[in-house]
């Protein structure tokens, strides 16, 4: 029987979209059925089997999307199996937060929903294409620009999730 997932992400510049769409890309096979979608438009989780989240960080907060999807999913992400990552630059650049300070947000957002696989990615940070007040914040942080995902690692969590998400 096929197995429906989604992986649901939340994003301000577009990062975060391309590694859920990495994912989900590892994820789909012959009996995984996968639907890569931003969770601001997702309006039920009726038909899947597993759900993957992913959200960046901003300010030293998971993106507020990601707290309202879970909310309002709640009854439902409880009761699926639900892997979830955050994508920020604190991977490479400690002076944006520990990883493991992200993994813990990243929790707290996602209360009272627990996932069964939880990560953080280095994601991209194009300083030119941010916006003035952003431009100013990431100077003011002295945070590091470039693109810093690494897909050969988004990839393998992809391939290890798989087996805690479907049954094969
Ligand atoms: C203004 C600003 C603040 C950020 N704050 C954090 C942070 O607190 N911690 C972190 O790890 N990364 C931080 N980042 C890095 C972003 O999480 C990273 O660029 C991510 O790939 C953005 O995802 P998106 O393109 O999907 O929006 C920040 C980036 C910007 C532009």
């Amino acid at each position: 029987m096929t197995s429906r997932v989604l992986v649901a992400y939340a994003t301000k510049n577009g990062s975060t979209a391309e590694i859920a769409e990495a994912i989900g890309k590892e994820l789909e096979s012959s009996e995984v059925q996968v639907t890569v979608s931003n969770m601001k438009d997702v309006s039920s989780l009726e038909g899947y089997d597993a759900v993957v989240i992913g959200a960046p960080m901003y300010m030293g907060k998971v993106l507020k999307d990601c707290g309202v999807f879970a909310e309002r999913y709640r009854n439902t992400l409880c009761s699926l199996p639900v892997a979830a990552f955050a994508v920020g630059i604190a991977p490479v650049e400690p002076r944006s937060g520990s990883v493991d300070d992200v993994l813990r947000k990243l929790a707290v957002s996602l209360v009272p929903v627990q996932p069964v696989s939880a990560t953080v990615f280095a994601g991209k940070l194009d300083v030119e294409g941010l916006s003035f007040v952003y431009r100013k914040m990431v100077s003011l942080l002295k945070v590091p620009g470039g693109d810093f995902r690494d897909w050969k690692v988004i990839t393998e969590w992809a391939r290890g999730i798989r087996p805690l998400l479907v049954k094969q």
